[in-house]
């Protein structure tokens, strides 16, 4: 099947243990069992030398100033920007999990942070074509495994994150209610992401909040 035109920049966003991760596999998955041309990457990408570091910090292994963390974060993305241009270009779709938003809505839940201080290093960077924000209620995200074993896993923490995504709300973004089961949540995402990639194979890719 040949598709002509540019992949579409898909991101799943939501507190921790939201069930992003799940999603966007499930969706990769069945995008490359559909035949259509799909990538699956995620941020923070722990793999490289700055992702190494990010990694040790959300582990408490190291301890980095806040400023200095949130720029990390941005970098990460920003050193992966020529490889997300070119798969796009080549016409393959990316389904991304976490990008600016979660930098902007986890930062800017610190003390003495504004959305607007924490925005300014991610403008630029390609602009996602839909945002899925996988919005799940606390009291269901604290029961699931593994929760609290990285930083920021708290729940006064995350309420405040929840607040500052639902902040960052513009027109590419979609609130998907996250506490229904797995396939009906995965049905109402395909959905957006199969609609999304029709709609923008043809338009030019946009920058971050300019
Ligand atoms: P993960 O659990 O999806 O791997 O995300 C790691 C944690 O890092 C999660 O708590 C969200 C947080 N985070 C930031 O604080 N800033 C960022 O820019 C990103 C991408 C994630
Ligand atoms: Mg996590």
């Amino acid at each position: 099947m040949s598709y002509p035109g540019r992949g579409a920049l898909v991101v799943l966003e939501g507190c921790d243990k939201a069930g992003k991760t799940t999603q966007a596999k499930l969706l990769y998955e069945n995008m490359i069992k559909a035949g259509i041309p799909t990538n699956y990457m995620c941020f923070p990408d722990r793999t490289t030398k700055i992702g190494k570091l990010i990694d040790d910090y959300l582990k408490c292994n190291n301890d980095i100033e806040d400023h200095a963390i949130h720029l990390l974060f941005s970098a990460n993305r920003w050193e992966n920007v020529p490889k997300m241009k070119e798969l796009l270009h080549r016409g393959t779709t990316l389904v991304i999990d976490r990008y600016a938003y979660s930098g902007v809505a986890f930062s800017s839940a610190k003390k003495n942070f504004s959305l607007d201080w924490c925005k300014q290093c991610d403008i630029g960077l390609p602009k996602p074509d839909l945002v899925l924000f996988f919005d799940l209620n606390m009291h269901n995200a604290v029961q699931r495994p593994t929760y609290g074993q990285e930083r920021y896993e708290n729940q006064t923490f995350q309420e405040k994150v929840r607040r500052n995504f639902l902040l960052l709300q513009d027109e590419s973004f979609k609130v998907i209610d996250a506490n229904r089961p797995i396939e009906v949540v995965y049905e109402d995402a395909k959905n957006s992401v199969l609609r999304a990639i029709q709609e923008s194979r043809f338009k030019p890719l946009q920058e971050l909040w300019v």
